[in-house]
């Protein structure tokens, strides 16, 4: 009994000193409460974030504040001691004692986390002391890609080549993105997309295709199609396969009639086929000399977004013309020029007095290469001359004026000799 006697006092004083503090909350803010009816908010980049708070009961004098994070890391998101026109945070109801809602315009993905409603009372030193919090609102900021682009090869690249075709969009959050490559609907195979971080804290991407390109490409189209959490269907982007393609023309050049009649005409057609762009200019040589020729049409697309194209030149079939070469030259799409080539054929089915004068010729041909040859023998080459020459005399002297001293034979029988050997 002396113990509890003696002791008795002391716990009174603790029991006084334990009720004296609910004591006081029992006065103000034993039913005080703060309200974050939102657990979980997802935002858009840009766009304006409410934050919820609603305070019931009452917690004596202390400003409610806005912190993101709780703990070490934590920071002041709104502050009414502090007036800042500049800032991003706004009140939602001006001056209220009991809805501390807050708006967060041009959201950032920085501004990602939890925030907290937080209510403060005025501690005996005059500081701000924490009195109570909501439970916290999980804010998610995410972002939209870009329409995403796709882009080619710089120069175009004939069928077989295997070209890089790459599909790029930005700005999106969170990282998590899909893309789909097709060609013409059908799904083709890429490597895995690259995904970079921009200093904007959102994310990049790219994306490459190898594609080997096809005869018939010229009305193809690769598609990137883009799927992310923000998107309510996926994005595409596509390339038209014909601003890279270049099919290059086959030339062939026919000659109608051939053989032909001699003095007759011949036509010569250039049939450019299967070729893209239509951008093409042709020019006809004759013996590598050029010659006009003119386009039939301008190019026709025949199939699959291909072009045809014809040349036409008309050439007067002269006997001296009869194995002349007459080419096509066609220079497609700035590309070195590509050739076809006939020849032109004169028929040997002529009419008799042609072939008299053709014998006459070869007659006097002979005759002159007898002497030809005769001279360059020298010795009766030299008497022959002298005769020549002595004759010439002759017939100068019964001439009013002489004749040209010089007619020299030697000339003339080489000359004779050149002709021969050309009509050999
Ligand atoms: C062809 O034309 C040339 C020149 O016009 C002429 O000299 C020649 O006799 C003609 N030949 C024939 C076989 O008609
Ligand atoms: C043209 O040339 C061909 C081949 O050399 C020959 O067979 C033909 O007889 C020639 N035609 C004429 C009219 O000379």
């Amino acid at each position: 009994m002396v113990l509890v006697a003696q002791e008795l006092p002391l716990v009174c004083l603790m029991l006084l000193l334990l009720r004296r503090e609910p004591g006081v909350d029992a006065q103000a803010g034993q039913d005080f409460t703060v309200q974050q009816p939102q657990a979980k908010v997802t935002v858009t980049v840009g766009e304006t974030l409410t934050l919820d708070c609603i305070t019931s009961g009452d917690a004596g004098p202390g400003p409610v504040m806005w912190l993101k994070g709780w703990g070490s890391g934590s920071k002041t998101v709104y502050d009414p001691n502090i007036e800042d026109p500049s800032s991003r945070v706004t009140r939602a109801v001006n001056g209220s004692d009991t809805n501390f809602t807050i708006h967060i315009r041009n959201v950032q993905p920085e501004d990602m986390g939890t925030y907290y409603c937080v209510k403060f009372v005025k501690g005996m030193t005059g500081a701000d002391e924490f009195f109570g919090r909501g439970s916290g609102t999980e804010v998610t900021v995410q972002a939209k890609p870009s329409p995403p682009l796709v882009s080619g090869p710089e120069q175009r690249a004939r069928p077989d080549k295997s070209v890089p075709f790459t599909c790029t969009t930005g700005g999106f959050f969170p990282d998590k993105i899909d893309v789909k490559w097709s060609k013409n609907g059908n799904p083709m195979t890429a490597q895995p997309p690259q995904v970079t971080q921009s200093r904007m804290k959102t994310y990049n991407m790219s994306s490459t295709v190898q594609v080997t390109l096809q005869k018939d490409d010229a009305r193809s189209q690769i598609t990137c199609e883009v799927t992310h959490p923000t998107l309510p269907a996926p994005l595409q982007g596509s390339f038209q396969l014909s601003r890279v393609l270049r099919v290059p023309p086959s030339v062939e050049v026919r000659a109608e009639p051939s053989p032909a009649e001699v003095n007759k005409t011949v036509a010569f057609t250039c049939l450019l086929k299967e070729f893209y762009p239509a951008k093409v200019s042709i020019s006809w040589l004759e013996n590598g000399i050029r010659i006009k020729g003119q386009n039939l049409s301008g190019p026709l697309e025949v199939s699959r977004g291909l072009f045809e194209l014809r040349s036409r030149v008309e050439v007067q079939a002269t006997e001296e013309k009869n194995g002349s070469t007459i080419t096509c030259r066609v220079v497609h799409d700035g590309q070195a020029p590509a050739n076809d080539s006939a020849v032109l054929w004169i028929s040997n089915t002529a009419q008799g007095g042609f072939q008299m004068d053709k014998g006459a010729n070869v007659l006097s041909s002979l005759l002159l290469l007898s002497m030809g040859v005769l001279l360059e023998k020298g010795l009766l080459g030299g008497l022959l001359f002298f005769l020549f020459k002595r004759m010439n005399r002759k017939a100068s002297e019964m001439l009013p004026y002489p004749a040209a001293p010089q007619s020299p034979a030697p000339a003339v029988g080489s000359q004779g000799l050149a002709t021969v050997s050309s009509d050999l």
